[in-house]
C-alpha cells in the first residue's frame, strides 16, 4: 500500500535528519540563501525547512498538503523565528504572485501526476529571475546497484517486483527538462549528488529505522514479513562492513531560472 502522509502514525518519519552537508555545500554553490525570501513545497517534517532558516534565509515558508506533516515540521522548525508552516498543494500553494527568490521541492514530484501544473505554480510565485530547485531521484538514479553505502539498491536487488513500481512513479530526466522548459524557466544547472542520508552506528541502528520504515515510501509497499526478510537480506549482504555504516542517496537537482 503507498504511504499515506495524511496518517498521524506517519507524522515523524521525515523529521528524524538533519540535512547532510553534502546538501548544503550544492545549494550553496549554486544558489545564494543569505536574505531570501524562500518557499519548500512538499516541506514533509522540515528537515530542509529548518536547514534553509539556518543558512541566513530571510525567510522560510513550508508547504504541504498533510496537516499531520506540517505537524512533524512544527516541532523540527519550533525555535526558527524566520519560518512559517502553511497546508497548501504543489498545484495551488495559496502563496501570493511573483513574491518569492527560491522554490525547493525535494523528494515531491514522484508523488505527482501533473508536473506541469505543479511547476507552473513555482512559476507563479516566483519573482522575475527567482531559482526553482527540483531534487528527486530519476529511475537510473534509483536502481543503482546496492553497496554498503547504497543501501536503497538492495530493495531492488531482493524484490525487483518493486523495480516496475519505482519505475513507473519516477519521472525521467528528460521528462523533468521538458516539463521545465515549457513552463517558463531555464535550467540553470542540473547536478548529480550522492547525499549522506544518515549515519547509523552499527547496523541494528540501520536495522531499526528500516523496521519503522523511516522516510522511506518504497517499504511501505512491502507486508511486515517480506521487510523483515529485505533486513535479514541487508543483514547478510553486510556482514562484512565496518562500522559506522554511512547511508547515501544518489539524486538529481535541477536548478532552474524563472524567465
Ligand atoms: C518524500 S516527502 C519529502 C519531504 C521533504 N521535502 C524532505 O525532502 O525531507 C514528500 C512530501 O510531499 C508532500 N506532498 C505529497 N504530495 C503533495 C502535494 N500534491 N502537495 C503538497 N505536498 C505534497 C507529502 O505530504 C510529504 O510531506
Amino acid at each position: 500500500m503507498p504511504i499515506n502522509f495524511h496518517d498521524k502514525h506517519n507524522r515523524m518519519t521525515y523529521t528524524t535528519r538533519t540535512a547532510d552537508v553534502s546538501w548544503l555545500s550544492l545549494i550553496e554553490e549554486h544558489v545564494g540563501i543569505s536574505g531570501k525570501k524562500v518557499v519548500d513545497i512538499g516541506c514533509g517534517g522540515g528537515i530542509y525547512t529548518k536547514a534553509l532558516a539556518n543558512s541566513r534565509a530571510a525567510h522560510v515558508i513550508g508547504v504541504d498538503f498533510s496537516s499531520e506533516m506540517l505537524k512533524g515540521a512544527a516541532r523540527q522548525c519550533e525555535n526558527l523565528s524566520n519560518v512559517t508552516l502553511q497546508q497548501g498543494s504543489a498545484y495551488n500553494s495559496g502563496l501570493p504572485d511573483n513574491t518569492c527568490d527560491i522554490v525547493l521541492e525535494r523528494a515531491l514530484i514522484h508523488h505527482l501526476h501533473d508536473l506541469d501544473s505543479c511547476f507552473q505554480e513555482a512559476k507563479r510565485i516566483l519573482k522575475a529571475g527567482g531559482v526553482f530547485i527540483i531534487q528527486d531521484r530519476t529511475p537510473e538514479d534509483c536502481l543503482l546497484p546496492g553497496d554498503e553505502n547504497h543501501i536503497r539498491g538492495y530493495f531492488f536487488e531482493k524484490y525487483p517486483h518493486l523495480i516496475d513500481m519505482e519505475r513507473s512513479r519516477r519521472h525521467k530526466a528528460h521528462e523533468v527538462q521538458s516539463s521545465l522548459d515549457s513552463n517558463g524557466f531555464t535550467v540553470a544547472k542540473t547536478a548529480q549528488l550522492w547525499e549522506t542520508r544518515y549515519i547509523y552506528p552499527d547496523l541494528a541502528a540501520l536495522n531499526k529505522d528500516l523496521t519503522q520504515r523511516t522516510g522511506r515510501s518504497i517499504l511501505h509497499e512491502l507486508t511486515d514479513d517480506e521487510l523483515n526478510e529485505l533486513i535479514e537480506f541487508i543483514n547478510s549482504k553486510l556482514k562484512n562492513h565496518t562500522d559506522p555504516i554511512i547511508e547515501k542517496d544518489a539524486w538529481t537537482v535541477w536548478i532552474a531560472v524563472k524567465i
